[in-house]
């Protein structure tokens, strides 16, 4: 054990190690919820004709729960440690910060209770209601003072890449959330779009896709282009890719949205451009792939020894994995396909179990020690486990996903000599069965890890109380 004290008490890691431990803790809480709704489709009375229990219910909770808690709270975590650390000055403000922690947790809390009530505005990422909704434009107005103020006050010339991408995560969600809530109340609880038909569906999509593009995307590669260079004690393999990466990347994903809205009442030329868009996304996602996973160069060897640099790396293979789907996907005779299937659950969870929640579980692991004064968490052969329960647990959903995805697709689309479907609907759901089993055991795995980990975290916590103690 290294109790080696490398903090640096002229920096604010306070509000940083608040952000970080309550990430393991929503994660282990936004997962186990997803256990619970993977169980749901496979055994329908475990909603214990409750209301607040129903799959309806608890799916947006899960949704919410895993990008705004644990997500949210990671990208928190890290962009302000990494703003300090490489800007090499404190916050602006220790209260604005603080502000942001309990203002974020006071949304987060208001978000479990509401959405099992049922209170939702219905747009997939955005149900919370209204009085919410202005919660979270304060919290966020005051994350870009914190993160932006940071910087303009920086000691160094240069803003180093990381920072570049959590700042377009933020600006962009700010924009995101205040376009697309855009609501007329009419009770405390309940409110209704400004936008109607067409027109909401595309804001809707603008908003969701931007989200996975600015919050899913943008931010966790802040993230990694600071903690891959770090843990793999390696310079970024190209600095001058990575900027290439930064504005091709935001150039181009704000165009991609219409296609989650192929073969909608949408015009068919903006579904076209939507299909495009996101086609030469491609390129600028797989530059940034090969740079992270490049930075490795003349270090593969550490891949054997060091259980969080295999956690980053693999959660590069699966982003580059994801992001060739995703333009797959957006095809659209691919689409036709893949749309209302499980292989879009098995790309949403490649991107969101094996990028998003590996990125983040390698760079906290990174993190933590040292924001306790060590080098070391309490047990790297725990991070090891964690990262094989990990690993295993999400090549299981979403290969089973993808298989189940392509049967109902084809399932749906076969039709007999006379014209008639060759399956009922029914008939697909019952094959897909087998495969919701083998994501249902794919989440225990992950959130197996999740324990190992809270256990690891507790473990290393308290080690660092106890040296510091007898000090
Ligand atoms: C133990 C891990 C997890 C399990 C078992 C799980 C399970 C599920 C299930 C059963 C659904 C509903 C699928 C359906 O409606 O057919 C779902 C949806 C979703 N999950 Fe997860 N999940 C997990 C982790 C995560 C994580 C870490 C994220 C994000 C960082 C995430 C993001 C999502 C999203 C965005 C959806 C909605 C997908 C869509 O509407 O197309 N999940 N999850
Ligand atoms: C080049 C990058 C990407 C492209 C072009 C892309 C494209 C797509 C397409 C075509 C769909 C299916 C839309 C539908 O049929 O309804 C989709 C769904 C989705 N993708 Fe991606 N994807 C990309 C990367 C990612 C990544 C890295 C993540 C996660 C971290 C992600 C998360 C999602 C989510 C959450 C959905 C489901 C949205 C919903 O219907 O609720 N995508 N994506």
């Amino acid at each position: 054990m290294t109790t080696t004290t490398i903090a640096h008490p002229e920096y604010n890691y306070k509000v940083v190690k608040q952000f970080a431990l309550t990430t393991v803790f929503w994660g282990l809480i936004g997962m186990t919820v997803g256990v619970l709704i993977a169980a749901q489709l496979i055994w329908p009375a475990l909603n214990f004709e409750t209301p607040w229990l129903t799959f309806s219910r608890l799916r947006p909770l899960h949704t919410n729960a895993v990008i705004f808690a644990f997500g949210t709270s990671a990208l928190f975590a890290t962009s302000y440690y990494v703003v300090q650390r490489t800007c090499k000055v404190k916050l602006i403000s220790d209260k604005v910060a603080a502000f942001t922690f309990w203002g974020w947790q006071a949304v987060i809390i208001a978000a479990v209770i509401t959405l099992p009530m049922g209170l939702t505005t219905s747009k997939e990422y955005a149900e919370l209601e209204w009085p919410i909704d202005i919660l979270i434009t304060i919290v966020w107005l005051a994350y870009a003072y914190v993160f932006l103020g940071t910087i303009a006050i920086r000691k160094t010339s240069h803003i180093y890449v990381a920072n570049w991408f959590y700042a377009g995560f933020i600006i962009t969600v700010a924009v995101l959330h205040l376009v697309n809530s855009a609501a007329i109340p009419v009770t405390l609880f309940k409110s209704y779009s400004i936008y109607s038909g067409a027109v909401d569906a595309m804001v809707q999509w603008w908003y969701g896709h931007n989200a996975v593009g600015f919050l899913l995307t943008a931010g966790f590669l802040g993230m990694m282009y600071y903690f891959v260079p770090k843990q793999a004690e390696r310079p970024v393999y190209s600095y001058r890719l990575s900027v290439v990466h930064f504005w091709a990347l935001i150039s181009l994903y704000i165009w991609a949205g219409p296609h989650h809205l192929h073969y909608t009442a949408l015009p068919d030329w903006t579904q076209s451009l939507g299909m495009v868009m996101s086609m030469i996304l491609f390129i600028p996602s797989w530059g940034g792939m090969i740079n992270g996973i490049m930075t490795l160069s003349g270090a593969w060897h550490k891949l054997r020894t060091d259980p969080i640099l295999r956690f980053l790396i693999v959660s590069l293979s699966f982003y580059g994995m994801s992001t060739f789907e995703g333009p797959m996907m957006a095809i659209k005779s691919v689409n036709a396909l893949s749309h209302y299937t499980d292989w879009t659950i098995g790309h949403v969870h490649s991107g969101a179990l094996g990028w998003v929640a590996m990125v983040s579980i390698g760079a906290l692991y990174h993190l933590i020690p040292r924001l306790y004064g060590k080098v070391d968490m309490a047990s790297t052969k725990l991070i090891n486990t964690h990262f094989w329960l990990h690993t295993v647990g999400v090549v299981l959903y979403i290969v089973a996903m993808w298989i189940s995805g392509v049967m109902q697709g084809l399932m749906w689309r076969a039709v007999n000599s006379d014209g008639t479907l060759t399956y009922s609907f029914v008939q697909s759901l019952e094959a897909s069965y087998p495969f919701y089993f083998v994501r249902f055991l794919g989440g225990l795995f992950v959130v197996a890890g999740m324990l190992v980990m809270v256990y690891n975290v507790v473990k290393t916590v308290r080690e660092s109380k106890q040296v510091t103690a007898a000090a």
